[in-house]
């Protein structure tokens, strides 16, 4: 089995946006990468080994008195550099260029940046194609181009000795450079976003080619390497593992599952708060198909009796985060020979964290674990899928043999329908909006639909409204439809669905379930309105 460490991408943090994406291009070349902030420990970057590093963009200005700086460490390693924009700017400045402010020169978006010269990461690349036509003698054009995307105010006006210039922008005359001698190189765009159309090429030019890194970061090679590693950390102890349903636990356990057998035990804790049949659907998954130990606790009229009378979103979100924890530890106590919990945190959780307790990157939020359990419990944590990304895991949980449906399903909010019914949660409220909820989902899917939008859902609303079937008249409830776009669930815009379409979910809604005389959809935007109602 090869060792999927062994050869492995450093990228270092200046604080850029999208920094993330840069791992996740490497990743998909096949190769192992961390990202670790600018001012990591020389010991850390020692103990990586990196085959190469990126250094990424980031919201500073290199020209700024305490800019953050490339480590000299890093820069006298004899492996392959990669500078990205800031990054770029950084190489420039410390190796002895020139960086200036632009008043009014900046490039934002879309820029075309033209190839000079010769150079092993971008010779052969062109988005220029035949279509570049010289005009004149009809003759193809020597002109190589690439369309990129950059975000720049600085820009580099002098390359250091031993640098030449392979690329120019209208506002940036030195938008790419590279060594004379050595695989170092800068690009003043961005590779990783996929604007800039050949930028996936180009970081595996980098990663495969001057790196020279092997593709061995597959789904296949993860699971083995996962599964030796879980058997050597947990030898005959049995592990613990809160299986909620959602695509991170799920993969939790079909992983665990194949590592140790009989050695897992999940505990599913059926809320009442769940989608329609969501929880046989669980049953049936794991339990029967994959022969996974589960212990379903019904506890529905545990988590109802608790949340009765109760309107705050907040204090719903409480009552069931700790009625669910109290549930679990029971359910933990009755396994006595358990030593260890399973956990289903990935990488954007460990990155973010990692950044916060620096301070060193804009940081965003920290991480909660998954189910909310609390770190204190007597067990050890096991935690599979923290090296991965989302994208990763998913992919890892199809290769394990967990039904798509399952691993490419949308969010779910840890409190289930308990925000999704506005106000009190009733058993009632709960039956309803999980078939008017089915409804809806089953038409997207139906529609091919469902895999264009980032999360839909229904809502209930507890006020009634008049209505008319045939001759009758009706005084019922109100739900409202909410589908979004949105790339890291920290914006978001309402999905511009036919209306056809939903004239077809309305119909649907109003004539199946008898207490529900209104549909409507939310058009909203995060911000100011957030994806759930609560
Ligand atoms: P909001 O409503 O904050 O939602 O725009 C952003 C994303 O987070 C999910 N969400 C939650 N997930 N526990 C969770 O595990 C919660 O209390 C919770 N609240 C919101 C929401 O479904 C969306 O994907």
């Amino acid at each position: 089995m090869p060792d999927i460490h062994s050869q492995r991408i450093l990228i270092l943090d200046f604080g850029g946006q999208t920094t993330q994406l840069i791992a996740r291009r490497v990743r998909e070349c096949g190769v192992y990468c961390e990202i670790h902030p600018w001012d990591l420990h020389v010991k850390t970057l020692t103990d990586f080994n990196a085959s190469g590093i990126i250094l990424s963009g980031g919201p500073e200005s290199t020209i700024a008195d305490n800019a953050p700086r490339i480590p000299d460490e890093v820069l006298s390693l004899d492996v392959p550099v990669l500078g990205i924009c800031y990054g770029m700017q950084s190489l420039v400045k410390q190796l002895g260029g020139e960086v200036q402010a632009q008043q009014n020169h900046g490039e934002f978006g879309y820029a075309s940046v033209t190839l000079q010269g010769s150079c092993s990461l971008l010779d052969g690349l062109n988005d220029r194609d035949s279509e570049n036509q010289d005009t004149e003698s009809n003759a193809p054009s020597n002109a190589r181009e690439l369309d990129v995307w950059m975000s720049h105010g600085d820009r580099v006006e002098a390359v250091p000795d031993d640098f030449h210039v392979v690329g120019v922008s209208a506002n940036a005359p030195i938008a790419a450079i590279a060594h004379k001698s050595k695989p170092c190189f800068g690009i003043q765009f961005h590779p990783e976003v996929t604007h800039t159309l050949q930028g996936a090429t180009l970081i595996e030019r980098f990663v495969l080619n001057e790196c020279g890194c092997d593709a061995l970061w597959t789904p296949g090679n993860i699971i083995d390497n996962a599964v030796e590693h879980i058997r050597e950390q947990v030898g005959d102890d049995e592990v613990l593992l809160a299986l909620s349903g959602g695509v991170d636990s799920s993969v939790v356990a079909a992983m665990m599952h194949k590592a140790i057998g009989s050695q897992l035990t999940c505990v599913f804790v059926d809320n009442g708060l769940l989608r329609l049949n969501e929880g046989d659907r669980v049953m049936e998954t794991f339990a029967e198909h994959m022969g996974v130990k589960v212990i379903r606790v019904n506890a529905e009229e545990r988590f109802l009796s608790r949340l009765a009378g109760v309107t705050d979103p907040e204090e719903k979100r409480k009552i069931i985060g700790n009625l669910f924890v109290e549930i679990f530890e029971d359910e933990a106590d009755k396994l006595s020979n358990a030593r260890w919990l399973a956990q289903g945190t990935i990488y954007p959780d460990v990155i973010e964290s990692a950044a916060s307790s620096t301070g060193s990157a804009h940081l965003i939020k920290s991480h909660h674990n998954v189910g909310g359990l609390p770190s204190e419990m007597r067990l050890k944590l096991i935690e599979p899928l923290r090296e991965l990304f989302k994208d990763e895991v998913r992919r890892v949980g199809v290769d394990l043999g967990l039904p798509a449906s399952m691993v490419y399903r949308h969010p779910f909010p840890g409190p289930g329908l308990g925000v999704r019914i506005l106000g009190e949660v009733t058993k009632g409220y709960a039956d309803t909006l999980r078939l008017a909820d089915d409804i809806f989902i089953n038409a997207l899917v139906k529609h091919d639909l469902y895999d264009k939008v980032s999360q839909a859902f229904t809502v209930f609303l507890p006020v009634k409204s008049v209505g008319v079937t045939g001759d009758g008249r009706r005084y019922d409830y109100v739900v409202a439809l909410r589908a979004v776009e949105t790339i890291d669930f920290m914006t978001a815009r309402a999905a511009h669905l036919p209306y056809d379409f939903l004239d077809e979910v309305s119909r649907a809604i109003c004539n199946g379930i008898p207490s529900i005389s209104r549909v409507t959809y939310d058009i909203s935007s995060k911000p100011p309105a957030t994806i759930e109602w609560e």
